[in-house]
C-alpha cells in the first residue's frame, strides 16, 4: 500500500511512518517543517521506500495514493498560537486538499481529530456523543474550532460518498520523537527534571490530564483504517487519569531529580480535566485498548531523551 502521511516531520508523523515502514509499506512524507523538524526526516530518509515531499499544505497537491493520513495542523499549544491565523488555515484548508487528494485518487483518509473538539467539557468521561463546551473567541479556539470545522469536512465528504474518511479524535499522546521544545506537558516536565530545575505546574496541579502512550495510539490508527466501514469518530487514548501533581512525582521518581515545583497562574481555557471514554474503541477495534502505562512510558520516553541529548 502506498501512505501518504501530511505531517510526517512532526511526532506523530514519524512514529506513524516508522510503523507502516517497518510493515513493508511505501510511505510519502509530506511536510513544511512549521512545527516539525528535518531531523526526523532524515531518519525516515534512510528506508527505501519512503519519499519526502516539502509543500504547505494550505496550497492543493496531487499525489497518488491508497491511503491519506492527514496529520499536518501543529498541535502543541505555543506553536499552534504563534500564529493563530495560520492554524485555522491549516486545520480547514489542510483538511480540504487531503480529501480532494483522496477524492481524487480514490484513496481511503484518516483524520488526526482531538480531545480538544470537546473543550472544557461539562460531561466526563467524553464519549463521541458529548458534543463539546468550547470558547470560540479564546486563544485556543484557532486549534478547537478549526479542528471541529475539519471533522465537518470529513463528515461531509463521508455523507457525500466523495470520501471515506475515517475521524480519530485523539487524547494527550507522548513518546519518542517529541520535540523537547514543543510546550507540551510531559516534554516540559521531562527535560526540567533532566536539567534538575524546578517542574512547572499551572494552577495548583490539580488539573487531571490522561495520557497515551504513542505505540498505542498508533495501534489504534492501523485498526481503525483496517476496519470495513466507517464509524464515525472515534476516541483514541489512555483513560488512566492523573494530575499533573501526580505526573510531575512520576517523572521526578523516574530521573531522581527532587527540585520543589515552581507554581504558575492557570493559562486561560485550560481544560480542568479530561478523560477518554473509549468504549466504542473497544467495541470496534476488536478490543483496543492502551497496553503501556504511566512509568513504562515515561521511562521509554526518558530514555529517548536522553540519548537525543548525548
Ligand atoms: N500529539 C497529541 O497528543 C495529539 C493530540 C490530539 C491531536 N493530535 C493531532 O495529531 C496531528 C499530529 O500531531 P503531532 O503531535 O505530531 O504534532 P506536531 O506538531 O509534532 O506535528 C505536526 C506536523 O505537521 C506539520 N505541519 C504543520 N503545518 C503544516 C503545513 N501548513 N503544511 C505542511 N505541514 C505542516 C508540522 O511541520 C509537523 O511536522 C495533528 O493534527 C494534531 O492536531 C495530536
Amino acid at each position: 500500500m502506498k501512505y501518504l502521511i501530511t505531517g510526517a516531520a512532526g511526532f506523530l508523523g514519524v512514529n506513524l511512518a516508522l510503523r507502516l515502514l517497518r510493515e513493508g509499506h511505501e510511505v510519502i512524507g509530506l511536510d513544511n517543517y512549521h512545527s516539525g523538524t528535518e531531523k526526523n526526516i532524515s531518519l525516515l530518509k534512510k528506508w527505501e521506500k519512503f519519499k519526502f515531499i516539502k509543500h504547505d499544505v494550505i496550497n492543493a497537491y496531487d499525489i497518488p495514493c491508497d491511503v491519506v493520513c492527514n496529520l499536518a495542523c501543529p498541535a502543541s499549544p505555543p506553536h499552534y498560537q504563534k500564529d493563530p491565523i495560520y492554524t485555522l488555515k491549516i486545520s480547514v484548508l489542510g483538511t480540504l486538499h487531503a480529501l480532494e487528494n483522496a477524492e481524487r485518487h480514490k484513496a481511503l483518509l484518516l483524520h488526526a481529530s482531538t480531545s480538544e473538539i470537546y473543550g472544557d467539557p461539562l460531561v466526563h468521561p467524553q464519549t463521541e456523543s458529548y458534543l463539546g463546551n468550547v470558547n470560540t473567541t479564546g486563544p485556543r479556539a484557532c486549534y478547537d474550532e478549526g479542528k471541529r470545522a475539519a471533522e465537518t469536512l470529513c463528515a461531509d465528504f463521508t455523507r457525500l460518498g466523495r470520501v471515506d474518511a475515517r475521524l480519530v479524535r485523539i487524547f494527550n499522546t507522548y513518546g519518542p520523537f517529541m520535540r523537547d521544545d514543543d510546550g507540551r506537558v510531559v516534554t516540559n516536565f521531562i527535560i526540567q527534571s533532566m536539567n534538575n530545575t524546578p517542574i512547572t505546574i499551572y494552577g495548583k496541579g490539580q488539573q487531571t490530564r490522561s495520557f497515551c502512550f504513542v505505540d498505542d495510539l498508533i495501534e489504534g490508527f492501523i485498526r481503525v483504517l483496517a476496519l470495513p466501514s466507517n464509524q464515525g469518530p472515534i476516541n483514541l487514548g489512555n483513560p488512566n487519569e492523573f494530575t499533573m501533581l501526580e505526573l510531575a512525582a512520576e517523572v521526578q521518581r523516574l530521573i531522581g531529580s527532587n527540585q520543589p515545583f515552581s507554581f504558575q497562574p492557570m493559562p486561560i481555557d485550560d481544560p480542568r480535566q479530561r478523560q477518554p471514554d473509549i468504549t466504542k474503541a473497544k467495541k470496534f477495534l476488536q478490543g483496543w485498548e492502551p497496553k503501556i502505562q504511566l512509568s513504562e512510558g515515561l521511562s521509554k520516553t526518558i530514555e529517548y531523551f536522553k540519548n537525543e541529548n548525548k
